[in-house]
């Protein structure tokens, strides 16, 4: 058995920036508002037809990620791509990485966990990487929130919110077992899977040409629908527990974290982790405040800046930890 480890981390987000103030003036909102209630300063959009896609996002964080890795990416065995906004209802974003990447012909892999994708994502990764499977994996995580907003007054519960953007990780073999990722935890609620979803079009609800036909002004079905404060509630309770259960496995208290990552849902959520587990301001990585909530992409964005500013220093326990849409949760425990 191997450990697997992160050796190269990327991230890209569209240049064009969305501020609060921004906003406001196409839907009823306000700075203070938005600042109060998230933490949340400014965004990023992709400009409709500047050609930025999520798969094509996904291709710069990754790329970037090979390059840190320094390996070539004829050496990537395999692709994970986390996201819950694909270019094409099918395929997914995984073969047009590897298409446009110019990777052998290596196997590629959708993951549908919204929030949590990334840590799913991880884990799986990890899983083939320890069997001796798989050498060296890519993972991407990237969201494209944007175009698919209600940006009207209706919307703004949810739509002040999102942003877009993409982060990578490469993944390699690690002979010595007590570093690189030491566990992942991952858990789901289906029971909840309405109050943060996007219901049609689906196969098995409304189809496009339903909603074509019945061309309803108040249909809302094909815009995200977050039930905030249950999520919220939510998010806060999964979001402890899941990180006491890295720390217990690997029989680890809080005062052993160097830095928590925690996905970028709310900046009131990270604060609440943060008092619960007694943790300091430099514990705690956030850049909510810059890139809004971008979803499978918040971690591998946040992860990357925080290495970027050595933040990330070998040797550190570092805990990855998200909740969101499903409801999915998880955690990642890696020694780095
Ligand atoms: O990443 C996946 C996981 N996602 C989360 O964890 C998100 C969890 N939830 C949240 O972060 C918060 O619930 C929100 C930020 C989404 C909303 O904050 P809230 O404090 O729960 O506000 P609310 O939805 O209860 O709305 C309070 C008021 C309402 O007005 P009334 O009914 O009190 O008159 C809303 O209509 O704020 C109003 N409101 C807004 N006002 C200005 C809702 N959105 C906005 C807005 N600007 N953008």
């Amino acid at each position: 058995m191997y450990n697997s480890k992160i050796i190269g981390l990327g991230h890209y987000v569209p240049e064009n920036v969305v501020t609060n103030d921004d906003l406001s003036k196409v839907m009823d909102t306000n700075d203070a508002w938005i600042q109060e209630r998230t933490g949340i300063k400014e965004r990023r959009h992709v400009i409709r037809g500047d050609g930025d896609t999520t798969t094509t996002m996904g291709v710069k964080a990754a790329k970037v990620a090979i390059e840190r890795a320094g390996i070539d990416k004829d050496d990537i065995d395999f692709i994970i791509f986390a996201t819950l906004s694909p270019d094409y209802y099918f395929p997914g974003p995984g073969v047009l990485v590897q298409r446009d990447l110019g990777i052998k012909t290596v196997g590629a892999l959708d993951v549908r966990n919204q929030c949590s994708g990334f840590v799913y994502a991880l884990s799986i990764a990890d899983q083939y990487i320890k069997t001796g499977m798989y050498k060296n994996v890519l993972v991407i995580g990237s969201e494209l929130h944007s175009h698919g907003l209600d940006m009207t007054t209706r919307g703004r519960g949810v739509s002040v919110i999102f942003g877009d953007g993409a982060g990578a990780a490469v993944l390699t073999r690690e002979e010595d077992t007590t570093k690189g990722i030491l566990s992942t935890h991952l858990h789901s609620e289906g029971q909840h899977a309405e109050e943060l979803s996007l219901i049609a079009p689906g196969m098995g609800n409304r189809w496009v040409t339903d909603i074509m036909e019945d061309n309803d002004p108040n249909d809302e079905s094909y815009f995200p629908h977050m039930n905030g404060q249950f999520v919220f509630k939510n998010a806060v309770v999964r979001f402890s527990e899941v990180i006491v259960e890295g720390l217990e496995k690997n029989k680890l208290n809080a005062t052993d974290i160097d830095l928590l990552v925690p996905h970028q849902a709310n900046l009131r959520i990270s604060q609440f982790i943060q008092k619960k587990f007694q943790l300091s301001d430099d514990q705690v990585f956030n850049n909510i405040m810059k890139y809004g909530n971008t979803t499978a992409a918040s971690i591998p964005i946040a992860l990357t800046e925080a290495w970027e500013e050595g933040k990330v220093k070998s040797g550190d326990l570092v805990v990855l930890a998200a909740f969101g849409s499903g409801f999915t949760w998880g955690s990642v425990i890696i020694r780095w």
